[in-house]
């Protein structure tokens, strides 16, 4: 009942304004509404997320970015090539901007590590990914290692320096979840819809965080889209990172089908390239407040170039001290930016993706480096102090660190037959501690106006939000209990995320 009541009132917020601004239209103009229509029938038949728009629906795409609005809120005919000149011109004045610095050269082969990206049970890693456990150990080391670590004085307003979202407990809410896991098909990956797959306990949907010294905004799909107006929010990183933008977008739009949103991931280069599974990322738009909200596939947050662009069997150099490409090109274009990274570091990946690694623009000799928490450790530091530098350049930018999502393998390790088999919610655990539990996290961002996001002790106490033995891709006898069901735990994390925006 409250989940219907809840999609009821999405129904309302997110259907009905569109239907009647369409009325609107209608009453508007002839013109108007051919366009409208024509685009809307577009987007009706076009894919979600999940499946891979081939060639044509890019062109579509295209199309669509043809309709403008301009400021008497009509809908108005722009010339495309107006457009691309306006978008190369754009890209031409990013580069010239950063071009006193390393950065600025595309990916090598994201396509092929996007594939490998939402494997982490890949049975061909088997052998080269024993290390996943050191690199792990390694974080986990690191640990209590900033006694001063960086919750509080670092964030920009002063509401936030009174709370530590980190601190607090899981609590029981039949208001919860905030949109249904087999409604939300426009947005959710299949594998990671857990009411699609044959699981039957769903009370991990039913719990929200609550900081214990502070409220946290309750999250509204209709305030985040209209504090976002004219805004763009970013997420760069692993694919928990693309969980949470998969979150977001069912959080904004309720879960409710929404014709009406524009893929405009042409935009900023996310298509698919010939051959590839799938693009680096996706972009979409809600028209009605002009709000982007996009996701970019980066695993290791550092530039990635391949050291012989003619070859497709290259060795990449994993520019540890640089930014990835699509960030630098792209920052000043964004008014929100999250990133993170974490469980692509482990010697298997490395070498599985062919990733070499590089500092100062040459092969690393440094061996303290080369070692791959302390490579890690020095790449966080890296980009979270780069970002630092570029905010003065956009005063409109809040930029967020998210902390590492922990992995709940018991009894093994993802390869080893770990499970996560519990179904019981956390009760009566609460987080208390100041610090973070990601160490590195919080010890980056300390004394910089990047914030942190911090969910890894919360996340800590939700072995059972996994997607464990339910796993669309896992083979029998192998669990997911690093990326979680959704509906569920990243939800959270966005909740943290529009407080602070
Ligand atoms: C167009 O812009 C006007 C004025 O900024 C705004 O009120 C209206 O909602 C916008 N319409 C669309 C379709 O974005
Ligand atoms: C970028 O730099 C090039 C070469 O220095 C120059 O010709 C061009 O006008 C610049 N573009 C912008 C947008 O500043
Ligand atoms: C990470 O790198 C920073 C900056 O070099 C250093 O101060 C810090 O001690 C390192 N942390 C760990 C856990 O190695
Ligand atoms: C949408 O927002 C962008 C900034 O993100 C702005 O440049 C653009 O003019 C806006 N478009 C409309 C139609 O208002």
């Amino acid at each position: 009942m409250a989940a219907f009541s809840a999609e009821f009132r999405w129904f309302v917020q997110n259907a009905l304004f569109p239907i009647l601004f369409f009325l609107l239209q209608v009453l508007n103009g002839p013109s108007s509404v051919g366009d409208m229509s024509s685009n809307s029938n577009a987007y009706v038949d076009k894919q979600g997320p999940t499946s891979h728009p081939a060639a044509s629906s890019f062109e579509m795409t295209k199309n669509t970015k043809n309709q403008q609005n301009d400021s008497k809120g009509k809908v108005k005919d722009k010339p495309i090539q107006g457009e691309e000149k306006n978008l190369k011109q754009s890209d031409q004045a990013t580069a010239n901007a950063s071009s006193s610095s390393l950065w600025g050269r595309e990916n090598g082969n994201p396509m092929t590590l996007a594939e490998q990206e939402d494997q982490p049970d890949d049975s061909k890693e088997k052998a080269k990914d024993k290390q996943e456990k050191n690199s792990k150990q390694s974080e986990q080391v690191t640990k209590h290692e900033n006694s001063k670590s960086s919750r509080g004085e670092e964030t920009m307003s002063p509401a936030d320096q009174a709370c530590n979202y980190a601190k607090g407990k899981w609590v029981k809410d039949n208001r919860r979840p905030l949109y249904s896991g087999s409604g939300c098909k426009q947005w959710l990956s299949p594998m990671w819809a857990c009411r699609l797959t044959q699981r039957t306990d769903f009370s991990y949907e039913k719990l929200r965080w609550q900081p214990k010294n502070c409220i946290m905004e309750e999250f509204e799909g209709s305030k985040f889209l209209k504090r976002m107006k004219d805004k763009t929010l970013a997420f760069i990183g692993d694919s928990l990172g693309r969980q949470q933008f998969q979150s977001l977008m069912c959080m904004v739009t309720g879960g409710i089908e929404r014709p009406d949103v524009l893929d405009v991931g042409w935009e900023y280069g996310l298509v698919k390239a010939r051959g590839a599974v799938r693009p680096d990322g996706w972009a979409y738009r809600f028209p009605w407040t002009n709000t982007t909200i996009l996701y970019y596939w980066s695993a290791s947050l550092c530039n990635i170039v391949p050291l012989d662009a003619a070859n497709p069997a290259t060795d990449h150099a994993m520019h540890l001290d640089q930014p990835p490409a699509f960030l630098s090109r792209y920052i000043h274009m964004f008014n929100v930016l999250v990133l993170n990274t974490g469980h692509h570091w482990n010697r298997g990946k490395l070498m599985q993706n062919r990733w070499v690694m590089h500092v100062g623009g040459v092969q690393n000799t440094n061996r303290k480096i080369a070692e791959i928490g302390q490579a890690k450790n020095f790449t966080v530091y890296s980009i979270v102090r780069w970002v630092d530098l570029q905010l003065p350049k956009y005063p409109g930018l809040k930029a967020f660190y998210r902390s590492i999502s922990p992995r709940h393998f018991f009894n093994g390790d993802w390869n080893t037959g770990g499970t996560c088999d519990n179904t019981t919610p956390p009760e009566g655990k609460e987080v208390l501690q100041d610090e973070s539990s990601d160490s590195v996290a919080g010890g980056a961002v300390k004394g910089t106006r990047v914030r942190l996001l911090d969910i890894t002790a919360p996340l800590e106490l939700r072995d059972e939000g996994h997607i464990s033995r339910y796993s669309i891709r896992a083979t029998p006898g192998m669990q997911d209990c690093l990326h979680w069901c959704l509906p569920g735990v990243p939800d959270m994390w966005n909740e943290m995320l529009f407080a602070q925006i």
